[in-house]
């Protein structure tokens, strides 16, 4: 379980980047006040905000003013929460509950949870260049690259289109690590590049963040895979047993749930063997990397 310090950071962090979100949605015009008023629904109510976490608490660590931090985070979230979206439609995972209410093809309808996402996926490159992020023009170049690259056919998208390939087929554990850090991975190793861009660290130490990154991405996805089955809807705000009904490939259904857990464990460990030699107070990401493995939600 979270200690208190994380939990206090997460909350607030959480709180942090849910008011930059609505302030960008909320200045967008009023011309589709439906579509304004899903994209709010499936971006601020309920979620962990751990991409946006992971930007905030790896930057503060490494001496970046928040406000710096701001447009970073707003923006993986808003290509998260659109990921979530499409992810739950009927022709991907046809799932009806997230984040503790009906999905978003649900409250509203198919066409306008397309349009939220497309809508998310721009607003995020928006935030990301608004005049007001406090980054160079340099800086968000960067940015916009790599967040681009892991949202897109090399990241994220390519990662689901392999998931859904993967459904009703027995694939080998290497592919199912594959799958996983291109659909969940790519995205968490990105919330970490960003926070990289925006600080001044050295190589030694963004190779270190960089191996912490790819190893609590996977474990990450290994406990989302166990969760399903180990929890309950009601915990999780999503259907437990979506992916066994489905017939998806997963690590408990390659591994055999306690095989799964126990690899879950090991990534973490290796994660925080990573950060052994950093030259900078790493316990909140140390927390957060346990914390990761042992959620129920
Ligand atoms: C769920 O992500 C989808 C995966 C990539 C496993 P999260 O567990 O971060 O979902 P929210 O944002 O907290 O709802
Ligand atoms: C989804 O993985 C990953 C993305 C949304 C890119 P899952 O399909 O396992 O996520 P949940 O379990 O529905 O949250
Ligand atoms: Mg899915
Ligand atoms: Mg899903
Ligand atoms: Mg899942």
């Amino acid at each position: 379980m979270a200690d208190t310090e994380l939990k206090v950071s997460l909350a607030s962090y959480q709180q942090r980047v849910n008011q930059i979100i609505e302030s960008h949605i909320d200045a967008l015009p009023n011309h589709a006040p439906r579509l304004k008023e899903a994209m709010k629904y499936c971006t601020v109510l309920g979620g962990k905000r751990i991409r946006p976490f992971l930007v905030y608490s790896i930057g503060e660590m490494l001496n970046v003013k928040l406000e710096q931090l701001d447009a970073c985070a707003a923006a993986i979230e808003c290509i998260h929460a659109y990921s979530l979206v499409h992810d739950d439609l009927p022709a991907m995972d046809d799932d009806d509950l997230r984040r503790g209410q009906p999905t978003v093809h649900i409250a509203y309808d198919e066409a306008t949870a397309i349009l939220v996402g497309d809508a998310l996926q721009s607003l995020a490159f928006e935030a990301l260049t608004h005049d007001d992020s406090g980054l160079s023009a340099s800086q968000q170049l960067s940015m916009l690259k790599v967040l681009s690259k892991a949202a897109g056919y090399s990241g994220m998208c390519g990662g689901q289109a392999i998931d859904l390939a993967s459904t009703n087929k027995r694939i080998d554990l290497d592919e199912l690590s594959e799958l996983h850090a291109l659909k969940t991975g790519a995205l968490i190793s990105c919330a970490v590049e960003l926070a990289l861009i925006a600080s001044d660290a050295e190589k030694n130490t963004k190779e270190s963040l960089r191996t912490f990154a790819k190893k609590i991405g996977l474990a990450f996805q290994v406990q989302d895979d166990i969760l399903d089955i180990t929890s309950t809807t009601e915990e999780l705000g999503k259907p437990q047993g979506s992916d066994t009904d489905a017939n998806k490939s997963t690590f408990p259904s390659l591994l055999g749930l306690e095989q799964a857990k126990l690899t879950a464990e090991q990534l973490i460990n290796d994660a925080l063997s990573a950060l052994a030699d950093l030259p900078y107070n790493s316990k909140i990401i140390e927390d957060f990397a346990q914390y990761l493995v042992a959620r129920r939600v």
